[in-house]
Protein backbone atom coordinates (compact mmCIF):
# COMPACT_ATOMS: atom_id res chain seq x y z
CA UNK A 1 0.00 0.00 0.00
CA UNK A 2 1.32 3.33 -1.08
CA UNK A 3 1.40 6.12 1.46
CA UNK A 4 1.91 10.03 1.58
CA UNK A 5 3.85 11.24 4.46
CA UNK A 6 3.50 15.08 4.99
CA UNK A 7 4.84 17.33 7.11
CA UNK A 8 4.56 21.17 7.69
CA UNK A 9 6.54 23.24 5.45
CA UNK A 10 7.29 27.29 4.87
CA UNK A 11 6.16 29.30 2.31
CA UNK A 12 5.24 27.48 -0.87
CA UNK A 13 7.51 29.66 -3.78
CA UNK A 14 7.16 27.71 -7.14
CA UNK A 15 5.74 27.28 -10.65
CA UNK A 16 3.14 24.30 -10.86
CA UNK A 17 1.59 22.64 -14.29
CA UNK A 18 -0.98 20.85 -13.36
CA UNK A 19 -2.50 18.23 -15.88
CA UNK A 20 -5.00 18.45 -18.39
CA UNK A 21 -8.77 18.57 -17.29
CA UNK A 22 -10.46 14.86 -16.43
CA UNK A 23 -13.98 16.48 -17.74
CA UNK A 24 -12.83 17.69 -20.98
CA UNK A 25 -10.18 14.45 -21.63
CA UNK A 26 -13.32 12.22 -21.16
CA UNK A 27 -15.49 14.08 -23.39
CA UNK A 28 -12.85 14.75 -25.99
CA UNK A 29 -12.11 10.92 -26.19
CA UNK A 30 -16.03 10.27 -26.76
CA UNK A 31 -16.85 13.04 -28.95
CA UNK A 32 -14.13 12.26 -31.12
CA UNK A 33 -14.79 8.90 -31.72
CA UNK A 34 -18.24 9.68 -32.70
CA UNK A 35 -16.65 11.87 -34.70
CA UNK A 36 -16.26 11.37 -38.82
CA UNK A 37 -12.57 11.67 -39.46
CA UNK A 38 -9.58 12.12 -37.14
CA UNK A 39 -8.93 14.26 -34.46
CA UNK A 40 -5.77 14.91 -32.32
CA UNK A 41 -6.26 15.31 -28.95
CA UNK A 42 -3.33 17.16 -26.95
CA UNK A 43 -2.96 17.59 -22.70
CA UNK A 44 -4.99 14.67 -22.20
CA UNK A 45 -4.83 13.64 -18.72
CA UNK A 46 -3.17 10.47 -19.01
CA UNK A 47 -4.58 9.19 -15.62
CA UNK A 48 -6.70 5.92 -14.88
CA UNK A 49 -10.25 7.16 -15.32
CA UNK A 50 -9.73 8.78 -18.75
CA UNK A 51 -7.41 5.88 -19.78
CA UNK A 52 -10.79 3.34 -18.72
CA UNK A 53 -12.26 5.61 -21.27
CA UNK A 54 -9.91 5.75 -24.41
CA UNK A 55 -9.94 1.91 -23.57
CA UNK A 56 -13.62 1.35 -23.91
CA UNK A 57 -13.49 3.59 -27.20
CA UNK A 58 -10.81 0.76 -28.47
CA UNK A 59 -13.19 -1.87 -26.77
CA UNK A 60 -15.81 -0.22 -29.12
CA UNK A 61 -13.65 -0.74 -32.42
CA UNK A 62 -12.21 2.80 -32.24
CA UNK A 63 -8.19 3.22 -33.56
CA UNK A 64 -6.52 5.32 -30.78
CA UNK A 65 -3.18 5.98 -31.13
CA UNK A 66 -1.18 7.51 -28.30
CA UNK A 67 1.72 9.60 -30.84
CA UNK A 68 3.34 11.32 -27.71
CA UNK A 69 2.41 12.54 -24.32
CA UNK A 70 -1.06 13.42 -23.41
CA UNK A 71 -1.63 13.20 -27.27
CA UNK A 72 -4.12 10.98 -29.45
CA UNK A 73 -4.93 10.69 -32.06
CA UNK A 74 -8.41 9.41 -32.80
CA UNK A 75 -9.88 7.80 -36.05
CA UNK A 76 -13.40 8.98 -35.50
CA UNK A 77 -15.59 6.28 -36.85
CA UNK A 78 -18.74 8.38 -36.86
CA UNK A 79 -20.35 6.68 -34.13
CA UNK A 80 -20.41 3.43 -35.91
CA UNK A 81 -19.24 1.24 -33.02
CA UNK A 82 -18.46 -2.51 -33.04
CA UNK A 83 -19.75 -4.84 -30.28
CA UNK A 84 -17.07 -5.22 -27.62
CA UNK A 85 -15.45 -8.73 -26.97
CA UNK A 86 -16.31 -8.81 -23.63
CA UNK A 87 -17.30 -6.58 -20.59
CA UNK A 88 -16.17 -2.84 -20.85
CA UNK A 89 -14.24 -2.01 -17.44
CA UNK A 90 -14.79 1.71 -16.62
CA UNK A 91 -12.54 1.59 -13.12
CA UNK A 92 -12.99 4.07 -10.66
CA UNK A 93 -14.59 6.26 -13.21
CA UNK A 94 -18.48 7.39 -13.02
CA UNK A 95 -18.00 9.88 -15.88
CA UNK A 96 -16.89 6.67 -18.32
CA UNK A 97 -20.01 4.71 -17.11
CA UNK A 98 -22.28 7.33 -17.04
CA UNK A 99 -21.74 9.17 -20.55
CA UNK A 100 -21.42 6.11 -22.01
CA UNK A 101 -24.23 4.77 -20.92
CA UNK A 102 -25.92 7.93 -23.10
CA UNK A 103 -23.53 7.40 -26.19
CA UNK A 104 -24.47 3.85 -26.32
CA UNK A 105 -28.20 3.75 -25.44
CA UNK A 106 -28.64 3.97 -29.27
CA UNK A 107 -26.92 0.94 -30.23
CA UNK A 108 -28.31 -1.95 -31.51
CA UNK A 109 -26.37 -4.50 -29.31
CA UNK A 110 -25.71 -5.26 -26.14
CA UNK A 111 -22.88 -4.50 -23.62
CA UNK A 112 -21.69 -4.57 -20.14
CA UNK A 113 -20.14 -1.63 -18.08
CA UNK A 114 -18.44 -2.89 -15.34
CA UNK A 115 -16.47 -0.93 -12.26
CA UNK A 116 -14.80 -1.00 -9.13
CA UNK A 117 -15.75 -1.84 -6.15
CA UNK A 118 -16.11 1.94 -5.65
CA UNK A 119 -17.98 2.47 -8.77
CA UNK A 120 -20.38 -0.91 -7.83
CA UNK A 121 -21.76 1.18 -5.24
CA UNK A 122 -22.42 4.40 -7.35
CA UNK A 123 -26.11 5.11 -8.08
CA UNK A 124 -26.75 4.79 -12.00
CA UNK A 125 -30.42 5.32 -11.97
CA UNK A 126 -30.24 8.81 -12.24
CA UNK A 127 -29.00 7.91 -16.49
CA UNK A 128 -31.14 4.56 -16.57
CA UNK A 129 -34.46 6.64 -15.75
CA UNK A 130 -34.17 8.94 -18.57
CA UNK A 131 -32.54 7.07 -20.74
CA UNK A 132 -35.47 4.07 -20.20
CA UNK A 133 -37.68 7.14 -20.77
CA UNK A 134 -35.87 7.00 -24.36
CA UNK A 135 -36.36 3.54 -25.06
CA UNK A 136 -33.39 2.05 -24.18
CA UNK A 137 -33.24 -1.39 -21.99
CA UNK A 138 -30.66 -1.37 -18.92
CA UNK A 139 -30.51 -3.76 -16.27
CA UNK A 140 -28.48 -2.75 -13.70
CA UNK A 141 -26.95 -5.74 -12.03
CA UNK A 142 -25.81 -4.56 -9.08
CA UNK A 143 -29.99 -4.05 -7.69
CA UNK A 144 -31.28 -0.66 -6.97
CA UNK A 145 -29.72 1.12 -9.72
CA UNK A 146 -26.18 -0.13 -9.28
CA UNK A 147 -23.54 -1.53 -11.93
CA UNK A 148 -22.86 -3.80 -13.08
CA UNK A 149 -24.96 -2.37 -16.05
CA UNK A 150 -26.28 -4.39 -19.22
CA UNK A 151 -27.33 -1.37 -21.94
CA UNK A 152 -29.24 -3.32 -24.75
CA UNK A 153 -29.29 -0.38 -27.01
CA UNK A 154 -32.25 -0.10 -29.13
CA UNK A 155 -33.15 -3.31 -29.49
CA UNK A 156 -36.52 -1.82 -28.97
CA UNK A 157 -36.40 0.79 -32.21
CA UNK A 158 -35.18 3.93 -32.22
CA UNK A 159 -34.28 5.87 -29.42
CA UNK A 160 -37.79 8.47 -28.73
CA UNK A 161 -36.60 12.32 -28.23
CA UNK A 162 -37.48 13.25 -24.30
CA UNK A 163 -37.53 16.77 -22.73
CA UNK A 164 -36.30 15.80 -19.26
CA UNK A 165 -35.93 18.10 -16.28
CA UNK A 166 -33.29 17.34 -13.98
CA UNK A 167 -33.84 16.33 -10.07
CA UNK A 168 -29.96 16.77 -9.25
CA UNK A 169 -27.66 19.61 -10.79
CA UNK A 170 -25.53 16.57 -12.63
CA UNK A 171 -23.19 17.50 -15.64
CA UNK A 172 -22.85 13.00 -16.33
CA UNK A 173 -27.04 12.97 -16.30
CA UNK A 174 -27.24 16.19 -18.55
CA UNK A 175 -24.86 14.38 -20.92
CA UNK A 176 -25.68 11.14 -21.26
CA UNK A 177 -29.00 12.37 -22.06
CA UNK A 178 -27.50 14.73 -24.60
CA UNK A 179 -25.67 11.97 -25.94
CA UNK A 180 -28.03 9.27 -26.13
CA UNK A 181 -30.17 12.49 -27.99
CA UNK A 182 -28.15 12.67 -31.33
CA UNK A 183 -29.24 9.65 -32.08
CA UNK A 184 -32.99 10.18 -31.62
CA UNK A 185 -35.25 11.71 -34.16
CA UNK A 186 -36.67 14.69 -32.80
CA UNK A 187 -35.64 17.49 -30.40
CA UNK A 188 -34.10 16.11 -26.90
CA UNK A 189 -33.69 18.64 -24.02
CA UNK A 190 -32.91 18.70 -20.07
CA UNK A 191 -33.61 21.40 -17.39
CA UNK A 192 -30.64 21.86 -15.07
CA UNK A 193 -31.86 23.08 -11.94
CA UNK A 194 -28.90 24.92 -10.96
CA UNK A 195 -25.51 25.61 -13.49
CA UNK A 196 -23.57 22.82 -13.73
CA UNK A 197 -20.25 22.37 -15.68
CA UNK A 198 -20.86 22.54 -18.91
CA UNK A 199 -18.42 21.33 -21.20
CA UNK A 200 -20.51 18.73 -22.86
CA UNK A 201 -22.46 21.65 -24.71
CA UNK A 202 -19.08 23.84 -25.27
CA UNK A 203 -17.17 20.78 -26.72
CA UNK A 204 -20.34 19.59 -28.48
CA UNK A 205 -20.14 22.61 -30.39
CA UNK A 206 -16.81 22.84 -31.73
CA UNK A 207 -17.25 19.20 -32.79
CA UNK A 208 -19.69 20.53 -34.84
CA UNK A 209 -22.85 19.55 -33.35
CA UNK A 210 -25.88 22.49 -33.37
CA UNK A 211 -27.49 23.29 -29.86
CA UNK A 212 -29.92 25.57 -28.48
CA UNK A 213 -29.03 26.87 -25.04
CA UNK A 214 -31.81 28.16 -22.96
CA UNK A 215 -30.55 31.61 -20.58
CA UNK A 216 -30.93 30.84 -16.88
CA UNK A 217 -34.79 31.42 -15.70
CA UNK A 218 -34.97 33.67 -12.42
CA UNK A 219 -34.13 30.18 -10.30
CA UNK A 220 -31.38 29.39 -11.81
CA UNK A 221 -32.99 26.65 -13.79
CA UNK A 222 -31.60 26.50 -17.71
CA UNK A 223 -32.88 24.43 -20.66
CA UNK A 224 -30.19 22.97 -23.25
CA UNK A 225 -31.89 21.30 -26.25
CA UNK A 226 -30.48 19.53 -29.84
CA UNK A 227 -32.17 18.09 -32.71
CA UNK A 228 -31.43 14.89 -33.46
CA UNK A 229 -30.20 12.56 -35.52
CA UNK A 230 -27.08 15.06 -35.47
CA UNK A 231 -23.55 13.71 -36.41
CA UNK A 232 -19.99 15.00 -35.31
CA UNK A 233 -17.10 16.16 -36.92
CA UNK A 234 -13.77 15.48 -36.19
CA UNK A 235 -11.36 18.56 -35.16
CA UNK A 236 -8.49 19.54 -33.22
CA UNK A 237 -8.54 19.82 -28.98
CA UNK A 238 -6.22 21.45 -26.81
CA UNK A 239 -6.91 20.51 -23.13
CA UNK A 240 -6.86 23.07 -20.82
CA UNK A 241 -5.07 21.87 -17.58
CA UNK A 242 -7.24 20.63 -14.18
CA UNK A 243 -8.66 23.81 -11.91
CA UNK A 244 -9.87 20.46 -10.24
CA UNK A 245 -6.30 19.53 -9.53
CA UNK A 246 -5.40 22.93 -9.20
CA UNK A 247 -7.46 23.80 -6.24
CA UNK A 248 -5.12 21.94 -4.23
CA UNK A 249 -2.63 24.00 -4.32
CA UNK A 250 -4.79 26.93 -4.61
CA UNK A 251 -5.68 26.38 -0.75
CA UNK A 252 -2.10 25.52 0.50
CA UNK A 253 -0.90 28.41 -1.21
CA UNK A 254 -3.89 30.57 -0.53
CA UNK A 255 -3.46 29.65 3.36
CA UNK A 256 0.23 29.77 3.98
CA UNK A 257 1.81 33.25 4.83
CA UNK A 258 4.45 34.21 2.33
CA UNK A 259 3.74 31.70 -0.35
CA UNK A 260 3.67 32.93 -3.65
CA UNK A 261 2.43 30.31 -6.56
CA UNK A 262 1.99 30.20 -10.27
CA UNK A 263 -0.30 28.67 -12.00
CA UNK A 264 -0.10 28.65 -15.66
CA UNK A 265 -2.76 27.01 -18.67
CA UNK A 266 -5.29 26.01 -16.18
CA UNK A 267 -9.06 25.88 -17.18
CA UNK A 268 -11.11 28.71 -16.47
CA UNK A 269 -14.46 27.85 -17.57
CA UNK A 270 -16.84 29.42 -15.37
CA UNK A 271 -19.13 26.95 -14.42
CA UNK A 272 -15.49 25.35 -12.23
CA UNK A 273 -14.38 28.29 -11.03
CA UNK A 274 -16.42 28.51 -7.86
CA UNK A 275 -13.26 27.40 -6.36
CA UNK A 276 -11.13 31.12 -7.07
CA UNK A 277 -14.43 32.69 -6.17
CA UNK A 278 -15.01 30.84 -2.03
CA UNK A 279 -11.15 31.26 -1.66
CA UNK A 280 -11.32 35.02 -2.78
CA UNK A 281 -14.39 35.04 -0.42
CA UNK A 282 -12.25 33.32 2.08
CA UNK A 283 -9.49 36.45 2.21
CA UNK A 284 -7.12 35.03 -0.01
CA UNK A 285 -4.94 36.62 -2.76
CA UNK A 286 -5.49 35.77 -6.13
CA UNK A 287 -4.27 37.10 -9.77
CA UNK A 288 -6.65 35.69 -12.40
CA UNK A 289 -5.18 36.29 -16.28
CA UNK A 290 -7.18 34.82 -19.21
CA UNK A 291 -5.15 33.62 -21.77
CA UNK A 292 -8.11 33.34 -24.51
CA UNK A 293 -11.46 34.46 -22.86
CA UNK A 294 -13.48 33.32 -26.41
CA UNK A 295 -11.87 30.43 -26.89
CA UNK A 296 -14.16 26.94 -26.24
CA UNK A 297 -12.55 25.93 -22.98
CA UNK A 298 -11.28 29.39 -21.51
CA UNK A 299 -7.93 29.09 -20.20
CA UNK A 300 -5.53 31.34 -18.14
CA UNK A 301 -2.92 32.10 -15.66
CA UNK A 302 -3.64 32.12 -11.82
CA UNK A 303 -1.30 34.00 -9.25
CA UNK A 304 -1.80 33.21 -5.45
CA UNK A 305 -0.37 35.44 -2.66
CA UNK A 306 -0.80 33.40 0.75
CA UNK A 307 -2.10 35.21 3.70
CA UNK A 308 -4.49 34.62 6.59
CA UNK A 309 -8.17 33.16 5.50
CA UNK A 310 -11.68 33.46 7.54
CA UNK A 311 -14.02 31.48 7.49
CA UNK A 312 -17.74 31.81 4.93
CA UNK A 313 -20.49 29.75 3.90
CA UNK A 314 -20.95 27.64 1.08
CA UNK A 315 -24.43 26.78 -0.57
CA UNK A 316 -27.32 27.04 -2.87
CA UNK A 317 -26.06 27.31 -6.53
CA UNK A 318 -22.68 27.67 -5.99
CA UNK A 319 -22.05 24.05 -4.95
CA UNK A 320 -22.12 22.61 -8.43
CA UNK A 321 -19.62 24.32 -9.34
CA UNK A 322 -17.48 23.16 -6.45
CA UNK A 323 -18.30 19.61 -5.93
CA UNK A 324 -14.96 18.03 -6.43
CA UNK A 325 -13.37 20.86 -4.53
CA UNK A 326 -15.15 20.63 -1.41
CA UNK A 327 -12.73 18.37 0.50
CA UNK A 328 -10.07 20.46 -0.19
CA UNK A 329 -12.16 23.84 0.92
CA UNK A 330 -13.14 22.04 4.05
CA UNK A 331 -9.74 21.81 4.90
CA UNK A 332 -9.36 25.38 4.30
CA UNK A 333 -12.12 25.96 6.61
CA UNK A 334 -9.92 24.35 9.49
CA UNK A 335 -7.45 26.60 8.40
CA UNK A 336 -9.34 29.72 8.08
CA UNK A 337 -10.29 31.63 11.56
CA UNK A 338 -13.63 31.47 12.38
CA UNK A 339 -16.36 29.32 11.28
CA UNK A 340 -17.17 27.72 7.92
CA UNK A 341 -20.27 25.87 6.65
CA UNK A 342 -20.82 23.82 3.92
CA UNK A 343 -24.39 22.60 3.26
CA UNK A 344 -26.64 21.83 0.33
CA UNK A 345 -23.84 19.59 -0.95
CA UNK A 346 -25.88 15.84 -0.36
CA UNK A 347 -23.82 14.88 -3.44
CA UNK A 348 -21.00 14.30 -1.39
CA UNK A 349 -22.34 10.91 0.14
CA UNK A 350 -22.38 9.49 -3.72
CA UNK A 351 -19.12 10.10 -4.66
CA UNK A 352 -15.98 7.85 -4.99
CA UNK A 353 -16.99 7.62 -1.43
CA UNK A 354 -19.15 9.38 1.41
CA UNK A 355 -16.70 12.54 1.15
CA UNK A 356 -18.78 14.44 4.41
CA UNK A 357 -18.23 11.64 6.60
CA UNK A 358 -14.24 10.94 5.18
CA UNK A 359 -13.65 14.97 5.86
CA UNK A 360 -15.50 15.28 8.92
CA UNK A 361 -13.91 12.19 10.15
CA UNK A 362 -10.05 12.89 9.15
CA UNK A 363 -10.76 16.85 9.97
CA UNK A 364 -11.33 15.13 13.40
CA UNK A 365 -8.90 12.82 13.64
CA UNK A 366 -6.01 15.96 13.24
CA UNK A 367 -8.16 18.12 16.02
CA UNK A 368 -10.43 19.80 14.18
CA UNK A 369 -14.24 20.41 15.96
CA UNK A 370 -16.41 19.38 13.05
CA UNK A 371 -20.33 18.81 12.86
CA UNK A 372 -21.53 16.88 10.39
CA UNK A 373 -24.69 17.05 8.56
CA UNK A 374 -27.50 14.96 6.14
CA UNK A 375 -25.87 18.20 3.40
CA UNK A 376 -22.63 18.89 4.40
CA UNK A 377 -20.45 20.13 7.65
CA UNK A 378 -19.91 23.07 10.15
CA UNK A 379 -15.73 23.36 10.60
CA UNK A 380 -14.49 25.59 13.58
CA UNK A 381 -11.79 26.81 11.91
CA UNK A 382 -8.34 28.70 13.33
CA UNK A 383 -7.56 25.26 15.93
CA UNK A 384 -3.83 23.78 15.54
CA UNK A 385 -3.99 20.95 13.22
CA UNK A 386 -2.61 17.80 15.03
CA UNK A 387 -0.27 15.24 12.30
CA UNK A 388 -2.48 11.96 12.36
CA UNK A 389 -1.96 8.78 10.70
CA UNK A 390 -5.35 8.37 8.03
CA UNK A 391 -7.54 7.13 5.50
CA UNK A 392 -8.29 8.05 1.88
CA UNK A 393 -11.13 5.17 1.75
CA UNK A 394 -9.81 5.10 -1.82
CA UNK A 395 -10.79 8.39 -3.19
CA UNK A 396 -8.31 10.45 -4.69
CA UNK A 397 -9.47 13.78 -3.56
CA UNK A 398 -9.52 12.81 0.17
CA UNK A 399 -6.22 11.63 0.00
CA UNK A 400 -4.95 15.15 -1.81
CA UNK A 401 -6.98 17.60 0.51
CA UNK A 402 -5.59 15.85 3.46
CA UNK A 403 -2.01 15.40 1.81
CA UNK A 404 -2.40 19.49 2.00
CA UNK A 405 -3.90 19.47 5.01
CA UNK A 406 -0.57 18.19 6.37
CA UNK A 407 1.28 20.85 5.12
CA UNK A 408 0.11 22.61 7.87
CA UNK A 409 -0.24 20.34 10.79
CA UNK A 410 2.44 19.54 13.92
CA UNK A 411 3.87 16.15 13.09
CA UNK A 412 3.71 13.87 10.41
CA UNK A 413 0.37 12.99 8.67
CA UNK A 414 0.23 9.83 6.72
CA UNK A 415 -1.88 9.04 4.35
CA UNK A 416 -2.73 5.49 3.55
CA UNK A 417 -3.55 3.38 0.51
CA UNK A 418 -3.31 7.05 -2.13
CA UNK A 419 -2.87 4.84 -5.51
CA UNK A 420 -6.11 5.93 -5.96
CA UNK A 421 -4.62 9.71 -6.74
CA UNK A 422 -3.86 8.22 -10.07
CA UNK A 423 -7.26 8.37 -11.22
CA UNK A 424 -7.33 11.66 -12.02
CA UNK A 425 -3.70 13.53 -10.85
CA UNK A 426 -0.94 10.81 -11.13
CA UNK A 427 1.91 13.07 -10.64
CA UNK A 428 0.53 14.94 -8.18
CA UNK A 429 2.88 12.98 -5.49
CA UNK A 430 5.88 14.60 -7.31
CA UNK A 431 4.50 18.08 -6.67
CA UNK A 432 3.99 17.23 -2.90
CA UNK A 433 7.74 16.32 -3.15
CA UNK A 434 8.65 19.16 -4.16
CA UNK A 435 6.82 21.34 -2.06
CA UNK A 436 8.13 19.62 0.71
CA UNK A 437 11.94 20.20 -0.37
CA UNK A 438 11.60 23.44 -1.48
C1 LIG B 1 -18.25 15.38 -13.84
C2 LIG B 1 -19.38 15.83 -13.18
C3 LIG B 1 -19.50 15.86 -11.71
C4 LIG B 1 -18.14 15.74 -11.04
C5 LIG B 1 -17.29 14.65 -11.64
C6 LIG B 1 -17.05 14.92 -13.12
C7 LIG B 1 -18.25 15.40 -15.32
O1 LIG B 1 -20.29 14.76 -11.30
O2 LIG B 1 -18.30 15.53 -9.65
O3 LIG B 1 -16.04 14.57 -10.99
O4 LIG B 1 -17.16 15.27 -15.93
O5 LIG B 1 -19.32 15.55 -15.90
P1 LIG B 1 -21.91 14.84 -11.27
O6 LIG B 1 -22.41 14.93 -12.66
O7 LIG B 1 -22.34 13.56 -10.61
O8 LIG B 1 -22.25 16.04 -10.45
Amino acid sequence: MKTFSVHSCGPILTSITVPGDKSMSHRSAMFASLAEGCSTITGFLESEDCLSTVDAMRALGVTIERTGEGTFVVEGIGGRFTPPAGDVDCGNSGTTMRLLSGLLAAQPFRIRLTGDASLSKRPMGRVIKPLSEMGALFTAEGGEGKPPLVIEGSTLGPLKPLSYEMPVASAQVKSAVLLAGLSADGETSVIEPAACRDHTERMLQEFGVTLKLGAPDANGRRRIALKGPQRLRARDFAVPGDISSAAFWLVAASAKQGSKVLIEGVGLNPTRTGIISVLQRMGASMEITPVDPEAAEPLGTIRVSGGALHGTVIGGAEIPNVIDELPVLAVAGALARGKTIIRDAKELRVKETDRIAAVAGNLRAMGVPVTETEDGMEIEGGHPLKGARLECFGDHRIAMAFAIAGLFAEGETVIEGVECVATSYPTFGATLESVLAS
